[in-house]
């Protein structure tokens, strides 16, 4: 993708902004309700967005309950969905008072931006969006549903719903983020300015792979869950897919499945990933799994403990949206109230 490097480039500058006045960004971002956040989450975005709630950036998060529908018929159990994502959330150290945690679903206001939104877009440029043509090759579903090709319509009202500024995604996720200062500029242009211009926020983390050597994807089956148990950690990493050379190294390219589980535990100890693939030596694949184990477990156990503490009060996770979708809700309407006003249609 061309627009890759520049978008490294400019998240360099910006984070160099952020240090200087966190308080002039505000970050919207986000997850689907699929199922259980995993150790590439945690160390491709949740530490990252911790970072910048406790810097002092405004963050916002959203629950993307419709987003689930977009490559199957029916999401199944999005409740129990939700909870598990709001006590990852809350155990990694998103903390209520500072962040906004809410489910697009429960914001009418927010919705009805897709509106005028949709009339800002071509088809061919839906058409053209090449991780919507990712997931359709994925997709559960025999065809392909309105929704899918729209989704990156909701994603830019997700985003300028509460005009944040600031968006920390993956790669995957830059012609979302396009598509969506797209929409921004085009309202601006047709109908006077509404919306800022929001900018991506590449994580530098590298992406850890799965136990099978692929990307690590709850949809795969490869994931460690940040909730996994540590025994079930140990019998996950047991199975992790590794090589048939002895000495461990560190060399990506080459070597990726053993690479990742040097990185895992290097992220996990704060170290540099050498040191690690020194220690595990010519005890081999044993050894290492051994060791990124045992980084894992006590990295985790304390995240895991407050899970466990938060996940014992049933009333926590209902306040916490009720609250949440209360004043991201707020926040829709004052923006929906501006765009009629901008397009004339207050009657
Ligand atoms: N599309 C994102 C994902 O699949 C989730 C998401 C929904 C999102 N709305 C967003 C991310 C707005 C960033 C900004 O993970």
């Amino acid at each position: 993708m061309a627009e890759v490097e520049p978008a490294v480039a400019r998240s360099a500058e910006l984070e160099a902004e952020i240090l200087a006045a966190p308080s002039n960004f505000r970050v919207l971002t986000g997850d689907r309700p699929t199922g259980p956040l995993h150790l590439g989450h945690y160390f491709g975005t949740l530490q990252n967005r911790v970072r910048l709630q406790n810097l002092g950036v405004d963050t916002i998060l959203v629950i993307a309950d419709y987003q689930v529908l977009t490559d199957r018929d029916v999401a199944d159990d999005l409740p129990g969905h939700v909870r598990e994502l709001v006590l990852d959330y809350l155990a990694v150290g998103i903390d209520p008072a500072r962040s906004t945690v809410f489910t697009h679903s429960a914001l009418p206001a927010l919705n009805q931006l897709l509106l005028p939104f949709l009339s800002l877009v071509t088809v061919p440029e839906l058409q053209r969006n090449p991780t919507v043509k990712d997931e359709i090759a994925h997709s559960h579903q025999g065809s392909v549903s309105g929704l899918m090709f729209t989704y990156p319509v909701h994603q830019a009202a997700d985003i300028l719903f509460c005009k944040a500024n600031l968006v920390p995604v993956g790669r995957d996720q830059l012609p979302h983020l396009e598509l969506t200062r797209a929409v921004a500029r085009r309202f601006n242009d047709r109908y006077g300015r509404v919306f800022p211009e929001p900018e991506a926020l590449l994580s530098s983390a590298p992406s850890l792979l799965g136990t099978d050597g692929r990307k690590m994807s709850k949809s795969r089956g490869n994931a460690i869950a940040l909730r996994a148990s540590a025994d079930e950690t140990a019998r996950l990493l047991k199975g992790a897919k590794t090589d048939s050379e002895r000495v461990i190294t560190y060399e990506p390219q080459r070597r990726p499945e053993v690479s990742s589980l040097v990185l895992l535990a290097a992220l996990c100890r704060g170290v540099d990933p050498r040191e690690i693939a020194e220690e595990a030596g010519a005890g081999g694949g044993g050894t290492l799994k051994r060791i990124v184990t045992d980084a894992v477990n006590d990295h985790f156990a304390p995240i895991r403990r407050r899970r466990a503490e938060f996940a014992g009060d049933p009333a926590l996770v209902p306040e916490l949206l009720r609250d949440g979708n209360l004043r991201a809700g707020a926040a829709a309407e004052a923006t929906l109230a501006q765009v009629r006003e901008a397009m004339s249609t207050v009657y």
